[in-house]
């Protein structure tokens, strides 16, 4: 069993930052220890951007981040530059994500040791402050991280990081956008794999008011591009959940359309762009910022409906998948007697697609584990 208070929600509030819990000064509870070794494909694809969630989601006191098998600690210093690193003080492993800001930097709780936003530590108090022990200090792990319309962005991996580049709809003000997030307790490959199965919407989501319709039998299609590949629908296009483009290279993403009824007010589909951040073996937590090119009267007319309204409809479908994803948990128990139709072609795409990443990264665990052993015959 996985760690909750108070049920998912508030789980989500812990370890996104948002809410209260700094006023009781305790730390959330631990997030199961994963099972599984970090570099572990199960745990995510490293060495790519991933959107860690709004700029809101941290503020002037650090927040605790399970990514990727990894618990990390994200924080801004005095010039509210964020900052992503291990959350354990390498003095003597006390938890950095219920330290505090001083002068602009990182304090433990437990004995004061203070950290730069590289990780370095620079204050030692029980030895002066600044001194030779001080120096020789790091937290273990840092990544970049950087802030970009209105996101937070976090580089998860040993590598350079890559150019940034975001997707046109973060930059171009003909799209009017909500934040949204949602956490599935189900492994990111799970996720990933739904949301190119676009078969699914008629059957799961049959009876929602925006991806109830169309018909149930169908081909999918897919044509790969330069940064992946889209998947289409032989027999349908702009009745239901018909298109998805799906992004693999350094910045992981989906963009997709939903067509929305009359009553959602005038203007195009809704347009909406997936971003998933694995927290471990077996959740995910999913961003799904919504867009929609409407300017004007019709942009107030949008945003008022998606507030009073469309919000819950949307959440309501979340929630069908959500059930789905969490009845099958991991990659392992999910594909165990597996019988693929030719509607999951897509999602054998994705499989092969990902394969060479996935390869890529056993090779760098078997090379670190070699490595960990010379090391320990010196
Ligand atoms: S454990 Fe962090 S300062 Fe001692
Ligand atoms: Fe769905």
């Amino acid at each position: 069993m996985r760690i909750t208070v108070n049920g998912p929600a508030s789980r989500l509030s812990q370890y996104a930052g948002i809410g209260a819990r700094r006023e009781s000064r305790q730390p959330p509870p631990w997030p199961e220890r994963s099972a599984l070794p970090v570099g572990d494909p199960r745990l995510g694809l490293r060495n790519r951007w991933s959107m860690l969630g709004t700029s809101a989601i941290v503020d002037r006191e650090p927040v605790p981040v399970q990514a990727m098998g990894e618990d990390l600690v994200l924080w801004r210093d005095g010039e509210g530059k964020p900052h992503l690193m291990s959350d354990h003080c390498p003095h003597r492993g006390a938890r950095l994500s219920i330290g505090d800001i001083v002068d602009g930097q990182l304090q433990c709780w437990y004995h004061h040791w203070r950290f730069d936003g590289d990780g370095q530590c620079t204050w030692v108090p029980s030895q002066g402050g600044a001194c030779s022990l001080a120096e020789n200090t790091r937290v273990a792990t840092t990544y970049p991280v950087r802030e970009l319309a209105g996101y937070l962005w976090g580089w998860i991996g040993e590598q350079p990081p890559a150019k940034l580049e975001l997707p046109d709809e973060f930059t171009n003000p003909d799209w009017s956008t909500f934040p949204e997030s949602v956490e599935w307790g189900a492994n990111w490959m799970l996720a990933l794999e739904n949301l190119v199965d676009l078969m699914h919407a008629p059957f799961l989501h049959a009876r929602s008011i925006t991806l109830g319709g169309g018909a149930t039998q169908d081909r999918a299609l897919v044509n790969d591009h330069d940064d992946g590949f889209e998947v289409t629908r032989k027999n349908q296009a702009g009745v239901n959940f018909d298109w998805i483009d799906v992004h693999t290279g350094n910045l992981p993403y989906v963009r997709l359309d939903i067509p929305l009824p009359p009553s959602a007010g005038p203007g195009p589909p809704l347009r909406i762009l997936g971003f998933l951040l694995p927290r471990d073996n077996d959740a995910t937590l999913v961003h799904f910022p919504r867009f929609r090119a409407v300017s004007g009267r019709e942009r107030q007319i949008w945003r008022t409906l998606y507030r009073l309204r469309l919000r819950g409809t949307h959440l309501h479908v979340l929630n069908q998948d959500k059930a789905m994803l969490e009845s099958m948990r991991t990659v392992e128990e999910a594909r165990r007697n597996e019988h693929l139709a030719q509607a999951d072609r897509p999602v054998i795409h994705l499989r092969r697609a990902l394969e060479p990443r996935f390869e890529a990264q056993r090779q760098w665990m078997a090379e670190q584990s070699l490595q960990s052993t010379e090391v320990s015959f010196d």
